[in-house]
């Protein structure tokens, strides 16, 4: 079967089976062309909440399926490969941070969303990586703390100078991998190229960027620029589909290795897969009881409340 006539047979199940897609824009391309919406987590999490379709099936990591079960849980949601997980929403549990706030409880616990919901139950507010800046500058405290993302907590540190914010060292494998001697060398070869970046990579990389936003606010941003070439410094995705995007312009991943193998472990056939298995039992159903649901999603209310 080639990818053509899979895609098809997936747009056929998704329309019998009254089911959204929802694709990360770290997904491959086969998977964003047959997706009803795509972008960057806040987005997703935005349009899972529109959406009246009855099923929701997410291509991305565990804990955007998660908000969007939070954000909709009247729906069904299911996550197209079980195991595509991310590895910074599991470096800090409940345990640490509760004994952090013990510790000093004047503090507002400021989480990334790219967290579980367990741990979301004791945190104050959600940011995402194109919120982060907003939230922080919106929040009445000047104390905060910042979890888990210490490259992301940097960014926004270094633009609010005026705010005490604690950072916990933790962060993106894919990004933090991403050296200054790479980015240096992708310029030497693109002299003529930007350089955008995603917040989650180190300050020494973010401080050579011509721009710095989330994925959709980098797509949006070479999209929208006059500029013809740019060296992306995110997941290699985000050059693929801009390059599909606008044929008329250069995009160069700033290294062939910055691939998130979390966000790749999904497939056409997993999405085929889980549109087959919906009421079978065999595909991945995100289950959370209402308890765990109210206490994780005020939050992400906060963030909503403060501005998304
Ligand atoms: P955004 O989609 O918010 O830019 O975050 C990138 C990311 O790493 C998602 O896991
Ligand atoms: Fe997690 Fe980084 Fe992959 Fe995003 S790119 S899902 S933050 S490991």
């Amino acid at each position: 079967m080639t990818v053509r006539e899979l895609q098809d047979k997936i747009i056929k199940l998704k329309k019998e089976t009254n089911t959204a897609i929802l694709a990360h824009s770290y997904q491959a391309r086969e998977i964003v062309e047959i997706a009803d919406f795509t972008g960057d987590s806040y987005k997703l999490s935005v349009d899972a909440t529109k959406t009246d379709a009855d099923n929701i099936l997410f291509c991305g990591v565990h804990f955007m399926a998660e908000t969007a079960k939070m954000l909709s849980p009247e729906k069904r949601v299911f996550l197209a490969n079980k195991d595509a997980g991310c590895p910074m929403a599991e470096q800090m549990d409940k345990a640490l941070i509760s004994q952090l706030k013990a510790q000093e409880p004047d503090r507002t616990v400021v989480a990334y969303i790219n967290t579980t919901a367990a741990l979301k139950t004791v945190c104050d507010v959600c940011v995402t990586s194109s919120s982060a800046l907003r939230i922080v500058q919106a929040l009445d405290n000047e104390k905060l703390l910042f979890i888990p993302d210490c490259n992301l907590g940097d960014w926004v540190k270094q633009q609010c100078p005026e705010k005490d914010i604690k950072l916990l060292h933790g962060g993106c494998p894919t990004h933090a991998a991403i050296t200054p001697a790479e980015v240096k060398k992708a310029k030497a070869e693109h002299p003529d190229a930007l350089f955008l970046v995603h917040p989650e990579c180190v300050p020494s990389v973010v401080a050579l960027a011509d721009y710095v936003g989330s994925t959709s606010g980098i797509m949006n941003y070479a999209k929208e620029s006059d500029h013809k070439e740019f060296i992306i410094g995110t997941e290699t995705s985000i050059s693929e589909h801009l390059q599909y995007d606008c044929p008329d312009k250069k995009f160069y991943p700033v290294t062939k290795n910055i691939v998130c193998r979390n966000m790749k472990l999904t497939t056409l056939p997993d999405v085929y897969n889980s549109l087959m298995g919906m009421d079978n039992g065999e595909a991945f159903e995100i289950l959370m009881d209402a308890e765990l649901i109210a206490d994780a999603r005020k939050c992400i209310d906060e963030m909503i409340r403060l501005g998304g």
